[in-house]
């Protein structure tokens, strides 16, 4: 099993849209996949059910947030529980495949407060338990998936920052994947980012190594590229604007880029032709619609290769 963190500081680049397409298109190749949805603004959420569906069923105790309330409350649940099926995707893809999700919450925002209080400690050793502790929940409780051998790929739509429960997705990764729209303002952060996650490994390590606990091991997550997404194309290739931040963050960023890339489409991903059901999965319309999906095939398809499903 693959864990994958989708994760850029910024909002808005594509993170979310890359989440559901990218699940949806390896599970209709018959991978199964698993989808967290970490951020509380629960976009990944509300592209797959309803608010009211969520009201109804999901949000009392039924997502991510409800996963670290019980875990803090002394009487923790299996992640397992939170596993979700949306009705508009099992119809489409059929009993054989498997694309479940774990739904986020709006109030995912205070489980960050909340996993604060447990950092710190009497003393450095104490304090690096704790931390450790903390920063791998997630890891320890997506372990069950691994050793049942469910799931093929796990995708964690993260949020735009870097916030403890982010870096629980960070711990918990075997990879790195960055979307990011080319512009400045999108491209910028790419450095950054690297630089945080590269100290979060270290510090991670570093505590590990120092005062070993069982079965924890230190960590190595690699990053498989940069995505670039909401690409405008003229004559079949990106606008020179583009072109130019593409380039320059192939030059610059040290980091593999994807060859392939996701075109921009207000009409196709503002307004889901299929309300829950992402565009890869969607049925043919006209070519623009086609040049879309063909996109985020080659995407689906350059990413496999890359963590080796
Ligand atoms: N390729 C695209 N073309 C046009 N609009 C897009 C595309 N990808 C995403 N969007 C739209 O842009 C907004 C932000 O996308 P989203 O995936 O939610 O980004 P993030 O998760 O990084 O905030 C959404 O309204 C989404 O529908
Ligand atoms: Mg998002």
């Amino acid at each position: 099993m693959h864990v994958v963190s989708i994760i850029n500081y910024k909002g808005g680049v594509g993170k979310t849209s890359l989440t559901a397409n990218l699940g949806a298109e390896l599970a209709w190749r018959g991978k199964r996949v698993l989808l967290i949805d970490l951020d509380a603004q629960a976009s990944l959420t509300f592209s797959f059910i309803t608010p009211d569906v969520w009201r109804e069923n999901f949000e009392n105790s039924g997502t991510i947030k409800g996963w670290f309330d019980a875990h803090d409350s002394g009487s923790p649940i299996s992640l397992e529980e939170l596993v979700a099926s949306p009705a508009r995707i099992s119809q489409r893809l059929g009993p054989e495949r498997t694309l479940d999700i774990i739904y986020s919450h709006l109030g995912l925002i205070n489980v960050d407060l909340e996993l604060a209080t447990k950092l710190g400690g009497a003393n450095l050793s104490q304090a690096k338990k704790n931390f450790i502790n903390v920063h791998r929940r997630l890891a320890e409780g997506l372990r069950k998936f691994s050793d049942g051998d469910v799931y093929d790929v796990v995708l964690i739509d993260c949020p735009p920052n870097f916030n403890i429960v982010t870096k629980t997705a960070i711990i918990a990764s075997d990879f790195i994947l960055v979307p990011t729209r080319p512009d400045g303002l999108s491209t910028l952060g790419i450095d950054y980012l690297m630089r945080s996650i590269h100290g979060l490994v270290k510090d991670y390590n570093d505590f590990v190594s120092v005062d070993p606990i069982d079965s924890v091991e230190p960590i190595e997550p690699a990053v498989v590229g940069v995505v670039f997404t909401m690409i405008q194309e003229y004559d079949s290739q990106p606008i020179s604007a583009q072109r130019n931040y593409i380039a320059r963050v192939k030059r610059d960023s040290g980091l593999p880029i994807f060859n392939s890339y996701i075109k921009r489409n207000d009409t196709l991903f503002a307004d889901a032709p299929e309300y829950g059901v992402p565009v890869v999965l969607t049925s043919h319309k006209n070519d623009s619609h086609q040049s879309v999906v063909d996109g985020l095939e080659e995407v689906a398809t350059e990413f496999a290769k890359m963590i080796g499903i």
